[in-house]
């Protein structure tokens, strides 16, 4: 009549809680994003990423130096550049603005691990991810000049690199044109699966990266889609990533699951902008509990698979976690 098996016996104390715990998060799990602006001095708040600045460069050492002290071991760099143009020259200038920053942060906090986003949508006029060529994003060209990006990025000293444009074939072209350089030990963690999602509505406000005409659903996958994400993981590891990443994180949980099943991999997890500010949002009107919320979405990625998470939270969840 009454139950022998008791699941709550396990549940009913803090200290068995914590022995019988399956999934722990850490600070070394986690990923900062940070967004560098020409100039000095400038700190502007994102307005819908609350704690997130757009940082000139001199600002940005200040911010990673704190990064570092919280215990987190990456910071992954955005640039936007004072001036965009049709084949985003920026983005391989090894006088750019991510080029510029990443010297900057190295030699103030060198044990700082740098990743770089290697896009080239940040410095395109069009905002697109690619060389456009009548509405249409081109594939070859482009892949072209994202080993430049990437090179342009070992050169200034980071430490890896992270394609995120969607372009076939980006992997191969990144790697040969890191190995040329002698860059054979620079790991790439390209975004494998990532999806056209509504989700980074407000990165592209944080990155000024908004496609002026169209949109991603050319290159970037389609939310709707379970097995392509295996597909798009299965080349990108042939073509030599390191570390395969699945973007958004929270409503593709699935994907990183699956990821991990059927890859040994490392796999990170992008928790993008749109996560992230629901939260705040929810948060600023005293809706839900913040902290609580946040660690809790940050262990179900982590419980999915994810051994890496990139996150705007990386500051607040080290906080909350002792950092
Ligand atoms: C650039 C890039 C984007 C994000 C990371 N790299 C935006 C996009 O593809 O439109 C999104 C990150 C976020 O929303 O937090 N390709
Ligand atoms: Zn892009």
């Amino acid at each position: 009549m009454f139950p022998i098996v008791r699941p709550r016996r396990t549940r009913n104390s803090a200290v068995m809680r914590r022995m019988v715990r399956e999934t722990s998060l850490s600070t070394d799990d986690l990923v900062y994003p940070m967004f560098i602006v020409e100039g000095t001095g400038v700190r502007t708040e994102i307005s819908s990423m609350p704690t997130c600045f757009q940082e000139s460069i001199d600002k940005a050492v200040v911010n990673a130096k704190e990064i570092h002290s919280l215990g987190i071991p990456a910071v992954i760099l955005f640039g936007i550049p004072e001036h965009k143009d049709a084949e985003g020259t920026g983005a391989y200038d090894d006088n750019g603005i991510i080029q510029r920053a990443i010297r900057a942060i190295k030699a103030a906090v060198p044990e700082l691990y740098i990743i770089t986003d290697v896009c080239l949508c940040e410095y395109t006029d069009h905002g697109h991810c690619g060389i456009v060529s009548e509405g249409e994003v081109l594939n070859d060209p482009t892949i072209l000049l994202l080993a430049r990006e990437a090179v342009s990025h070992a050169k200034a000293g980071a430490d890896m690199v992270a394609p995120s444009d969607m372009m076939d074939g980006r992997v191969t072209a990144i790697r040969e044109g890191l190995d040329d350089e002698g860059y054979t030990d620079m790991p790439i963690m390209s975004y494998a699966a990532k999806y056209a999602s509504a989700f980074f509505g407000p990165f592209r406000e944080a990155a000024e990266s908004t496609p002026q005409f169209g949109d991603r659903r050319a290159y970037q996958m389609d939310p709707a889609n379970r097995r392509e994400a295996m597909k798009e993981v299965a080349l990108d590891i042939e073509e030599g990533a390191d570390i395969v990443m699945v973007k958004p994180a929270l409503s593709y949980l699935d994907i990183i699951s699956d990821v991990r099943e059927q890859f040994d991999l490392p796999v990170a997890a992008y928790n993008v902008s749109g996560e992230f500010a629901m939260v705040k949002a929810a948060a600023k009107m005293g809706w839900v509990d913040e902290e609580r919320i946040t660690m809790e979405i940050l262990t179900s990625i982590k419980r999915a698979g994810a051994d890496i998470i990139l996150t705007y939270h990386a500051k607040d969840a080290a906080r909350a976690l002792g950092g």
